[in-house]
């Protein structure tokens, strides 16, 4: 069978991690490397077997050699190099958040589809089991009606003044890094919220260190979500019904993360299948199929879902207050 060639942008960390899951999918080869480097590039290379390294972000999108480019730059490139590997004629799985607002989001969505190329958002964590049986559960209404979702994900970040976690020019703070995965999860158990209320601890640098954002739906229903740059949270999500309660343990993203469900007083674990690997695969698979078939949207994570999350951001980053430097004088305002 046809294998999908797969070309890896940006040397970091979550480079690495791909690389070493791609190895898990039927069907995908890693053929291609770009980096701003062409050591970096030829290092990665050599750690993971890849025939070409190009030591710029053009010469790689120009490459024929590859069909889907997993974009893993900091949060403020993605919206330029996928538009690069798009008008390149690549396909593009891009590291979240899948852009900075929603204007740049729906600029790649749109031109994905004038190219009819394959575009998702890599929310990996919607691919994996333990995710797809508490979507299974919620759906089910084994629950009852959902009241009450709280998330937290927390680490504390000993990292550089610099780094792009905390600097604003890459994007940083904790909503966009860690707090996302707290927003599209609820948003895939809640839907859209009615109301939204903000709280943020700001740095120097004028970017959240802390989030606290509380959803509010019309039918009643709240979410509690926190995330934290400074301090180790339990990383969990709870669901609460009028019938049961649901936990995803800690940390919550990772597929070592297991369902409680508790009813009448009773607890269930459930545990789920994990393959070998860290869990990047499961989006890898998912996209590579894509393409083998044809398809230019993944039904798991379609184009309507990361358009939602980042409105979303842009929701909360208004209310908050926190406007990264591109915004400030650029046509990518936010619509917020
Ligand atoms: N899905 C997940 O579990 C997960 C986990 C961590 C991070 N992420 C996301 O993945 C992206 C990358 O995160 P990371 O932790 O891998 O970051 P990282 O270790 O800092 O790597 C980012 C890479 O981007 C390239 N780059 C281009 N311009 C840069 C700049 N001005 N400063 C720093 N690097 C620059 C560099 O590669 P070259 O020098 O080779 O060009 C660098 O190695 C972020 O958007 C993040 O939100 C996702």
């Amino acid at each position: 069978m046809k294998k999908i060639r797969w070309g890896i942008l940006g040397t970091g960390t979550i480079a690495h991690k791909f690389a070493s899951d791609l190895k898990f999918v039927e069907n995908a080869e890693l053929v291609a490397v770009g980096s701003r480097s062409l050591e970096n590039a030829k290092n990665f290379a050599d750690e993971f077997g890849v025939p070409s390294s190009f030591g710029s972000y053009e010469e790689f999108a120009e490459s024929d050699e590859i069909d889907i480019v997993y974009i893993a730059t900091p949060n403020n490139l993605h919206h330029p190099n996928t538009l690069l590997c798009l008008n390149n004629g690549k396909a593009v799985l891009c590291e979240k958040p899948f852009a900075l607002n929603e204007n740049q989001a729906l600029e790649m969505i749109n031109l994905a589809r004038k190219k009819n190329l394959f575009l998702m958002d890599a929310l990996w964590t919607k691919f994996l089991p333990h995710y797809q049986k508490m979507i299974e559960i919620v759906k089910g209404g084994s629950l009852g009606d959902i009241k009450v979702v709280l998330a937290n994900f927390g680490f504390r970040a000993n990292v550089e003044p610099n780094s792009r976690l905390l600097n604003p020019e890459l994007g940083g703070g904790s909503l966009m890094d860690i707090g996302i995965y707290n927003i599209f999860t609820t948003l895939d158990i809640l839907g859209k919220p009615d109301e939204i209320n903000v709280s943020i601890n700001s740095t120097e640098q004028g970017i959240d260190e802390q989030c606290a954002v509380i959803f509010k739906y019309n039918s009643g229903a709240m979410a509690s979500l926190f995330s934290s740059i400074s301090a180790n949270l339990s990383t969990d999500v709870e669901i609460c019904g009028t019938l049961g309660r649901l936990k995803l343990t800690t940390p919550f993203y990772d597929s070592t993360s297991v369902l409680e469900h508790y009813f009448d007083g009773e607890k269930q674990v459930i545990k789920t299948e994990k393959e070998e690997g860290l869990g990047y695969q499961y989006e890898a698979r998912n996209a590579t199929n894509c393409l083998l078939n044809g398809i230019t949207e993944s039904s798991v994570v379609p184009h309507s879902d990361s358009i939602l999350l980042m409105q979303t951001l842009d929701q909360i980053r208004s209310l908050a207050g926190i406007v990264f430097p591109i915004e400030q004088d650029s046509h990518l305002n936010r619509n917020a």
